[in-house]
């Protein structure tokens, strides 16, 4: 089994190590994490970077603003780990009950953009490449309580004012939107991969607005994760991602990824691998409340474990020259091969009689062979 090496840009959540165990129904069950122990244990493990809200280092207070920044560039400087992301905390204090960008209150709006554009700031400080947007708290439970299209029209002003700033003061920095479809609240803006890639087209600048998507966030609407990541890919919005996992249509379980739908994150780190992603492979979990400060690290291990697990076993998967025939009877390749012939228009086609659709019907596609091959190799059978 291949260790995490820094190379491999495993990055994590100072907010998944560093949770408590703190739900709506009990207190937390773990100490308080430190930045700098999880900077030098997140080094250990093998990872290369850490992520951070402004209110995970130093409170949304910011009394120890300066102390908490310089203590994390200590930290950094003695363990070589970057901070390749930042984002912003718009949902926890009581100011953002409705929204941050998309609060009905304007106050509230503008004071959402001048905390965020502060810690853009910070970020480009920091070296970070890009800063995640997660509007949690961006939605409503009551559809007349919210104009959608208004809610909309303040997200694009939001994200069009960002983009302004960053160019204006030249920093190196992208966007993230990150969809939800729900929780915290009710129903959320921009709940899945494809309503962020739409709403990403009205912007000012949208080369610099990109996704975030996280596997459970989408497989709670239900939706293929894998589907999800391909279309980003296409768009060339893919930059960066948060692994977890999740199983089925509920809450948000924030599980390790993998723990989840296993043959779905095969399938993704398949195709992570093989499109030539290389933003960082980012673990959004939450180490269960069961677990005392060793399941913590044993958890955070187990994310980047079940990754390269699986970048082994996919691959295997292709290796093999049984796969490889089984691939060529489902005609995988053949879908990339353009429809029309070159120079054929749809003139030539509309005469074309050399088509036998009976005969085509016949064919078996074997794609669930091909299936159970992926199976074998994923559990170690091959
Ligand atoms: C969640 C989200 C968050 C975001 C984070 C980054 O469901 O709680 O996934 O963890 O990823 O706020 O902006
Ligand atoms: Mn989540
Ligand atoms: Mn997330």
């Amino acid at each position: 089994m291949s260790t995490p090496t820094p190379a491999d840009k495993f990055s994590f959540g100072l907010w998944t190590v560093g949770w408590q165990g703190r739900d709506p129904f009990g207190e937390a069950t773990r100490p308080e994490l430190d930045v700098v122990e999880a900077v030098h244990r997140l080094a250990e493990l093998g990872a290369y970077g850490l992520t951070f809200h402004d209110d995970d280092l130093f409170g949304f207070e910011a009394t120890h603003r300066d102390q908490q920044i310089s203590r994390l560039q200590g930290a950094l400087a003695d363990t070589g780990l970057v901070i390749p992301m930042v984002t912003t905390n718009l949902f926890s204090h009581p100011v953002f009950k409705d929204g941050g960008f998309t609060s009905n209150d304007r106050g509230v709006r503008r004071f959402a953009l001048q905390k965020v554009l502060r810690n853009v700031e910070l970020a480009a400080e920091l070296g970070a490449k890009t800063f995640v947007l997660w509007g949690g708290r961006e939605g409503s439970e009551y559809d007349v309580a919210k104009d959608v299209r208004a809610a909309l029209d303040r997200y694009r002003e939001a994200m069009n004012l960002l983009t302004q700033f960053v160019t204006d003061r030249g920093y190196d920095l992208r966007f993230a939107l990150e969809p939800k479809p729900n929780e915290p609240r009710g129903d959320i803006l921009l709940p899945t991969v494809g309503h962020a890639l739409a709403f990403i087209t009205s912007l000012d600048r949208p080369e610099m607005v990109g996704l975030n998507p996280e596997v459970g966030h989408e497989q709670m609407a239900g939706l293929n994760f894998v589907h999800g990541i391909a279309q980003a890919l296409w768009h060339g919005k893919l930059f960066h991602i948060d692994l977890n996992g999740q199983r089925s249509i509920k809450y948000d379980q924030d599980l390790v990824f993998g723990h989840g739908d296993l043959m779905n994150a095969f399938a993704l780190v398949d195709l992570l691998e093989t499109a030539g992603y290389d933003g960082p492979k980012h673990f959004d979990y939450k180490p269960s409340r069961t677990e005392d400060i060793t399941g913590v690290w044993d958890s955070a291990k187990a994310n980047m474990a079940t990754y390269l697990l699986l970048r082994d076993r996919a691959q295997a998967f292709r290796a093999d020259p049984e796969v490889q025939e089984a691939l060529a009877v489902a005609g995988v390749a053949e879908l990339s091969q353009p429809t029309l012939n070159a120079g054929e228009s749809h003139d030539d086609l509309i005469k074309d009689t050399g088509f036998d659709p009976d005969q085509a019907g016949e064919r078996g596609y074997g794609f669930v062979r091909l299936n159970q091959l992926a199976l074998e190799h994923l559990t170690g059978a091959r």
